[in-house]
């Protein structure tokens, strides 16, 4: 297959470009800056182009652009760019796919479990309505954004993807910094559901989206592990990882993450359960569906955890 990635430097599309590679793909990598390979192609995610040559003879592309959510205080200009790094180039993007030749067969879009909110540490599937706050916003603009995909008839799942567990980068780099110390918070109560994925599992369940045959996956699908924990489980099982002292009383209270990170403060004090019911009605297999395993398994090796031999994908 023919794939067209965009954010491919980021924690999850480096990570995509490599397995995909490693089983004979070919990728496309779509790149904001000069292009530095024959792989790359330059591209504006504000203004893709109807018509772009770089989109024709694509089978599939997966979209993962977008400036960190997580790592940078929400300013009003901050939160005007998550928005329209998301909003205005998924609609780019899906307009340019809809006039590439042939029609590309499928789009998985990246997007985020910040759709459902803070649930109270309630349950939510696939079909539970957006939240109310800022993220759920964007990320229900961002799904209606591929609009144009879907009209012309390209099949368009949307990633809904949790925290991601890789070394390189996003949250796990954040808060390994800390617990190598054993010096890592709970963070409010503790008491909030975290639900994440192993960043083995997120490549995974990726090109189980992408897979030509599978013609009915479409929609929203969660990327989340099927074990949520709480932050207070996350902080032990990362210090017990990394072989490092607990102590329970180390915390930073609500008010002071709220005070210290603005509203960015609900990356960490978000309350959601959120489970895969639809990878899993479809027969996705997790390879580590536990805390403990993926952490142990991504701290090991100190590699991100691709492995060519990922299913869900025939070979090239
Ligand atoms: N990691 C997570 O825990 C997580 C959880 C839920 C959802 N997601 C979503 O999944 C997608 C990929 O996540 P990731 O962790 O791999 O992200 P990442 O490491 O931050 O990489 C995102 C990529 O987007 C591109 N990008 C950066 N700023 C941009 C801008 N202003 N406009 C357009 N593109 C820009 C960059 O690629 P180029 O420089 O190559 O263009 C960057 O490498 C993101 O949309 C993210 O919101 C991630």
């Amino acid at each position: 297959m023919k794939v067209a990635v965009t954010g491919s430097t980021g924690l999850i599309g480096t990570a995509l470009a490599a397995s995909l590679r490693a089983d004979g793909h070919q990728v496309v990598r779509l790149v904001r800056r000069p292009p530095r390979g024959s792989d790359e192609v330059r591209w504006d995610p504000r203004a893709a182009d109807a018509g772009d040559p770089a989109l024709d003879g694509i089978d599939a592309c997966v979209h993962l652009a977008g400036v960190p959510v997580g790592g940078h205080r929400w300013t009003r200009r901050y939160k005007t760019e998550i928005r329209a790094s998301r909003v205005l180039a998924t609609r780019a993007l899906a307009t340019a796919l809809a006039a590439a030749q042939p029609l590309p067969k499928v789009l998985v879009a990246a997007s985020a479990i910040g759709w459902y909110g803070d649930t109270g540490g309630q349950e939510v599937t696939e079909d539970a309505p957006a939240g109310k706050g800022f993220l759920s916003r964007v990320v229900h603009d961002w799904e209606a954004a591929a609009e144009p995909a879907r009209q012309a008839g390209i099949r368009v799942a949307h990633a809904r993807s949790g925290l991601v567990l890789g070394t390189d980068g996003g949250v796990l780099a954040r808060l390994a910094g800390p617990a190598r110390f054993g010096l890592l918070p709970r963070f409010g109560g503790g008491h909030q559901v975290m639900s994440w994925i192993s960043l083995t599992d997120e490549i995974r369940a990726i090109r189980f989206l992408l897979d030509p045959d599978a013609t009915d996956r479409s929609g929203p699908y969660n990327l989340t592990a099927p074990n949520p924990v709480t932050d207070a489980e996350l902080t032990a099982a990362l210090h017990a990882a990394l072989k490092r002292p607990d102590f329970r009383w180390l915390r930073v209270p609500e008010s002071a993450l709220r005070l210290g990170l603005g509203e960015m403060s609900s990356e960490l004090l978000n309350n959601a359960r959120v489970l895969p019911r639809r990878l899993l009605a479809a027969g996705f297999q997790f390879e580590y569906p536990t805390i403990a395993a993926a952490l142990a398994a991504e701290l090991g090796s100190g590699q991100p955890l691709v492995r060519a031999t990922d299913r869900g994908l025939p070979a090239a």
